[in-house]
């Protein structure tokens, strides 16, 4: 069969602005595109708003906005989003598109026409928020279970589709294909509500004297669509149906993600009204928990930043995709705070992954003047093993992003991350380097590099920009065409020199009461666990003096002072520290005004790794005495007379 694959999200209501739980949907579905491509797969990503219905008027009466208006204002947002967090999506759909329009009437007219759709009066209880009716069994308490809102009884006629006439086929369809509906817990609730009860049919047309913001039936100009049976159909209107040749192409390797909301408008209006129509049923529909905020910590940490956008901006494009799909395991709700993303950040990205990369191309620099070293067959130093778990780790992240479960993944991928972090530790290379034949120590660094390539390529679909970045800083020209060769560790060419780039995932420093930015670090780093270099000194408190001078302290002169804003504890300075003008933060401001420090001459730790704190990316520290209990820093400030650049020694 060709390999081919098309994936969709739900196209998000134009009624409020994009927010993280859009935003995990778009990222997984994107996520999913470039995996496949990576597996060769020619792919089609489709994502839009739906901007029919009740809900839409009324969010456009309370702003004083027409439908239309409103409509373009917030479907331009969510592109707008989408676009800045990068996202590969190939088209765009909204409901109000001529395009939809069109295939929307010329499916419910192939409806009619079968006799599918039939006139009939109607009265039940309707939920604008829901945009449905509800059943007496359904409703609580005289309200709509969802917005505990009161329902108002509306009777009308109406034109229904006959959704009962599927109801067998649908559950004989769902039993042949056991993973029509995945997880298997969804599938269970869908085949439990169709079991359960006999289907109704839907009420698939709304008066145009009392909505008129939607498509008008094509044989009665007096109504418009239900908002369901409009917006489903984006998902064959967008590939060009009837006759489109996308339609050919994609519409039979369909997977459709949402949330667990809508389970029954996709497990059972989709799949019936397709049958209607003579359309064949979705590939799968994939269907993912919810994101629950933690508000407690949410208004602490978080700040005013919610929205997906904000976000990216505090905390990195990459930083939030690894933390969306390694945080939630598919199927089930995850909790949502800002301390988990800077959590995942500092452990995984910046710990394990960035660790590992960061040494390994220093040793490298180290040792072989920053070329590719040659591997030496005499001295494997457990390349076989290496390769085996890479293998078994790596089919093991395929198998499990394929069935959209990215956290179990990428669990995977880490655990040979570590595997290869272990490997450091235990043959320690330092040690190999001080003997007299290299060529050991030639293979360890080798392998390390292959593996390094191997994991940056099977995580291209994550980290979209920087495994490219690592890739051809290890010379190769671009990713390989089959993602076999990720296996192989034959991608690099001894010699090659490594154009090393920046520090990729910098520890994000966050200001919390009662735990300053320093204790993070120290907590993180001794989960890592790394001692490379060190001796038993460490272990006493004790340090060799080449140690120390690898700490390079210098005199430098404060020339810009400013508070950070939203930050009471923070000074951004920019100080000219003799190599160097540049802009560290320092966590002083409750004690010194910038007017006071303007101008002076400070201690500076000028080959600190940078660090990421409140949003600002500081290259260095300030030096301050800790006074008394509570740590209270006091500035140490040095003479005139010493010239900026001195280096303390
Ligand atoms: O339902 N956690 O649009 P919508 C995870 N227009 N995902 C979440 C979430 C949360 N807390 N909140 C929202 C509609 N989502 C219809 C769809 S499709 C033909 C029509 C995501 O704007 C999730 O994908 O209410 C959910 O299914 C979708 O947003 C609902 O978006």
């Amino acid at each position: 069969m060709e390999k081919k694959f098309y994936v969709t999200t739900p196209i998000y209501y134009v009624n409020a602005e994009p927010h993280i739980g859009h935003a995990y949907t778009t990222i997984l579905a994107d996520f999913m595109k470039r995996f496949y491509a990576m597996l060769g797969y020619d792919t089609y990503f489709l994502t839009g708003t739906d901007e029919h219905g009740d809900k839409i008027c009324e969010a456009a009466k309370n702003r004083n906005s027409s439908p239309r208006e409103y409509a373009d204002m917030i479907s331009g947002l969510f592109r707008k989003t989408w676009k800045d967090m990068e996202m590969a999506n190939d088209d765009f759909i909204r409901t109000t598109e001529e395009r939809h329009r069109s295939v929307v009437q010329g499916i419910l007219q192939k409806v009619y026409d079968s006799g599918d759709i039939y006139f009939g009066a109607y009265g039940g209880y309707y939920c604008v928020g829901c945009e449905r009716f509800f059943t007496e069994k359904e409703m609580v308490e005289g309200m709509c279970p969802d917005h505990r809102k009161p329902l108002s009884f509306i009777e009308e006629k109406n034109y229904f589709f006959k959704m009962s006439k599927y109801q067998d086929w649908l559950i004989a369809h769902i039993q042949e294909n056991p993973d029509f509906i995945r997880p298997e817990r969804y599938k269970n609730e869908v085949l439990s509500m169709l079991r359960s009860e006999e289907l109704t049919d839907l009420c698939i047309s709304r008066p145009i004297s009392r909505l008129s913001w939607g498509i008008p039936l094509p044989f009665d100009d007096k109504y418009v669509s239900y908002v369901w049976f409009d917006a489903l159909i984006n998902y064959v209107s967008a590939l060009g149906y009837p006759d489109g040749e996308k339609f050919r192409a994609y519409w039979p390797v369909s997977q459709h993600i949402i949330a667990k909301d809508i389970v029954k408008q996709h497990g059972i209006f989709w799949p019936t009204m397709l049958k209607a129509a003579g359309i064949e049923p979705f590939r799968n529909l994939n269907v993912h928990g919810y994101w629950k905020m933690d508000e407690s910590k949410m208004s602490k940490s978080i700040g005013n930043v919610v929205t997906p956008s904000g976000l990216m901006n505090k905390y990195g494009n990459e930083q939030l995709r690894y933390f969306f799909l390694r945080e939630m395991t598919f199927g089930l709700d995850a909790r949502f705070s800002e301390d988990l993303i800077v959590d995942r950040v500092n452990y995984d990205l910046a710990n394990d992954l960035g660790n590992l990369i960061n040494r390994t191309f220093n040793m490298d620099e180290k040792y072989f003047a920053g070329e590719i070293p040659v591997f030496y067959d005499e001295f494997p130093e457990d390349r076989p093993r290496l390769l085996e778990k890479l293998r078994e780790c790596g089919t093991r992240y395929i198998e499990s992003a394929k069935k959209f479960q990215t956290s179990t993944g990428l669990e995977a991928l880490w655990e040979f991350i570590r595997v290869l972090n272990k490997y450091i530790d235990e043959k320690k290379p330092w040690e190999a380097a001080r003997e007299i034949d290299k060529r050991r120590l030639s293979s360890m660094i080798r392998n390390l590099l292959e593996a390094i390539s191997g994991v940056m390529i099977l995580l291209s679909p994550v980290l979209i920009h920087s495994s490219r970045k690592v890739i051809e800083a290890l010379g190769m020209k671009g990713f390989p065409a089959d993602v076999e060769d990720a296996f192989t560790f034959g991608l690099l060419e001894s010699g090659r020199t490594i154009q090393r780039t920046e520090i990729l995932f910098p520890k994000i420093e966050i200001e919390k009461e009662g735990e300053t930015p320093v204790k993070k670090v120290e907590k993180t780093e001794a989960r890592s666990g790394k001692k490379e270099d060190k001796g038993d000194d460490a272990m006493e408190g004790l340090v060799d003096i080449k140690d120390f001078a690898l700490v390079d302290i210098r005199v430098a002169k404060v020339l810009e002072a400013s508070k950070v804003e939203g930050s009471d504890k923070l000074l951004e300075l920019r100080v000219d520290s003799g190599l160097d003008e540049r802009t560290i933060i320092a966590g002083i401001a409750k004690f010194y005004e910038p007017d006071y420090i303007r101008g002076k001459k400070i201690l500076l730790v000028a080959n600190l790794k940078p660090a990421v704190i409140f949003k600002k990316k500081s290259n260095g520290m300030l030096l301050a005495a800790k006074e008394g209990k509570d740590g209270r820093p006091v500035l140490i400030e040095i003479d005139d007379s010493i010239p900026v650049g001195s280096r303390l020694g």
